[in-house]
């Protein structure tokens, strides 16, 4: 379906502001993957990007029964621009604890998925993240996501100022999901962002971390899907210097 629209005109609308897009083929994903797991698996929960859209203000619930946390299009406005750089986005968590995920772009053929313990693959072949441990041989990805106020950008753009200054490149490639799975298969070393939601890189987190890597959040301590800050990388050393030199932006957990 994703790659189908993808090559299509299609009917945008706005969410939280002018740069937040959804189309139809969000909503129509997301229902289609809904519904088939629903009938496989009566008891289920689901956390799904539009669904979490539908129900403004809503904080999300997220309980220890086996739950899907999907983003039919992680990407939407590359999608929405034909800028083939989108995927679907899927995570099963029971007992709050990632158990797989999976990450297809569609328009290149990709598949990314790990399950607890078994590594992670790249249509079905094994991957894992570059031996990186210092920022000056580090290619980052960072994000700038769809708030447009100026405080918010001003923090954005000075934290990317100061990885830049010390790095190889930095990427704004516009999926959370596709940039933990290029850290994840070593094209890229680190990717960091603030205010991802738990759909954008629940399924990236358990990719990275089979394939060798690490997940944090922004300042070093655990991650927090709900928190929506995200820090991952080849290695531990990477992270620390990466934490040392972006500055916090506070956002309202999911
Ligand atoms: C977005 C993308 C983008 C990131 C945003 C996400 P969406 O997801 O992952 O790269 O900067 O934070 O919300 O809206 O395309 O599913």
């Amino acid at each position: 379906v994703i790659r189908k629209g993808f090559f299509e005109n299609k009917e945008v609308s706005v969410k939280e502001n002018f740069a937040d897009l959804v189309t139809e083929t969000d909503q129509a994903v997301e229902k289609l993957v809904i519904n088939h797991l629903k009938s496989k698996f009566q008891n289920h929960c689901f956390i799904g990007e539009e669904s979490a859209s539908a129900e403004k203000g809503q904080h999300i619930i997220l309980t220890d029964a086996p739950t899907w946390i999907i983003d039919p299009i992680d990407g939407t406005t590359n999608f929405v621009h034909k800028f083939p750089f989108c995927c679907i986005s899927l995570a099963l968590m029971v007992n709050k604890v990632i158990e797989f995920g999976i990450v297809y772009n569609s328009v290149t053929n990709e598949i990314f998925s790990a399950k607890r313990g078994q590594g992670a693959f790249l249509n079905g072949n094994k991957i894992s993240v570059s031996q990186v441990k210092e920022l000056k041989d580090a290619l980052v990805c960072a994000e700038i996501g769809s708030s447009r106020d100026d405080a918010t950008l001003t923090v954005k753009f000075d934290n990317m100022k100061k990885i830049i200054e010390k790095a190889h490149g930095i990427r704004c490639q516009g999926s959370a999901a596709l940039n933990m799975c290029y850290v994840a298969c070593g094209r890229a070393d680190a990717y960091f962002e603030f205010g991802p939601h738990i759909w954008d890189f629940a399924a990236g987190e358990i990719i990275v971390k089979e394939a060798g890597g690490v997940v944090f959040s922004t300042d070093g301590s655990p991650v927090d899907l709900l928190a929506r800050k995200v820090l991952c990388s080849s290695s531990k050393e990477l992270s620390c210097s990466i934490t040392k030199l972006i500055q916090d932006i506070p956002y309202d957990r999911d």
